[in-house]
């Protein structure tokens, strides 16, 4: 795929504004980086082994980004699974995994998603609250509440604050200053507030766990990427100053917080 400065060695999400505006989703994926969630794999791991997906669930999954996690949900082998992405590209790349009657990716937005009423039996979404502002993020846990049967489950894992009691203006200013670097909202809530959000909704809490918020890390790039994927990656940053800007300011937020930054998986049950 061609763009200003660099040739990249995959297509992803692509024909995209430049590197200056890109998300910093999608200019990590145009680089090739295809794990784009706080707390790396093993959270997300984590989170599919507490929802327990089973051949009898029907699942829900809610910004699928690059499909990494649909990949692994379906090695489960659910009865259906349908994906609600609001990027064209992005749902276009995840209908490449999907093969059959009951596996879909629909463009929407997680918060109507124009599915049924209890149409399902697990609903999951990774780095994709963090992204919305309050009502919006109180929209699509709602959503997701509305989606399940009784009984159903639903993961989250996202970008949290710590500590609990983190002031409101450092978490501001943080804040501020994610979205300057990576050109969305990035609004991080506490651990405590990610509950009480689910717990608004109408959620039961069932599972917490955590990770260090080391996305950009090396060591979690192998990890998550594998190692010749990483070093693809980064010999696409090299080759593209402008890429190159963008993914050092962000990786540089990221460290100057990293006491008051870290990932957060919730699983809930819709009682
Ligand atoms: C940071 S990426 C995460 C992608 C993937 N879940 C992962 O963890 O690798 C955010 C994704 O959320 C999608 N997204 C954001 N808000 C959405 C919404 N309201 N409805 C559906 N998709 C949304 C974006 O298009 C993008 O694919």
């Amino acid at each position: 795929m061609k763009t200003a400065n660099t040739e990249v060695s995959e297509s992803h999400p692509p024909a995209r504004e430049n590197m200056h505006k890109m998300p910093g989703h999608w200019l990590l994926a145009k680089m090739g980086k295809r794990v784009l969630r706080p707390g790396g794999l093993e959270l997300t791991r984590t989170m599919l082994e507490r929802l327990d997906v089973r051949p009898d669930d029907a699942v829900v999954e809610f910004a699928p980004g690059m499909g990494v996690t649909a990949r692994m949900t379906l090695e489960r082998r659910p009865a259906s699974y349908v994906a609600v992405e609001r990027d064209e590209a992005a749902a276009e790349k995840v209908r490449g995994y999907l093969h059959g009657p009951t596996r879909r990716c629909q463009i929407g937005d997680a918060g109507e998603t124009g599915l049924p009423d209890q149409c399902a039996t697990v609903v999951y979404g990774e780095a994709m609250l963090t992204m919305q502002g309050p009502q919006q993020k109180l929209g699509i846990a709602r959503e997701a509440f509305r989606l399940l049967k009784p009984g159903g489950r639903y993961g989250i894992h996202e970008l949290a604050f710590t500590p609990n009691d983190l002031s409101a203006d450092i978490q501001e200013n943080i804040g501020r200053e994610m979205s300057r670097s990576i050109h969305v909202g990035a609004r991080p809530l506490t651990a405590s507030d990610w509950r009480a959000l689910l717990v608004e909704a109408g959620f039961r809490v069932q599972y917490e766990s955590g990770a260090p918020m080391h996305l950009l890390r090396l060591g979690r790039l192998i990890r998550d990427e594998g190692f010749f994927r990483t070093l693809r990656f980064i010999g696409n940053i090299i080759l593209s100053s402008d890429a190159r800007r963008r993914v050092l300011s962000m990786r540089g937020v990221f460290r100057r917080h990293r006491r008051n930054l870290s990932a957060i998986m919730l699983v809930a049950m819709k009682p």
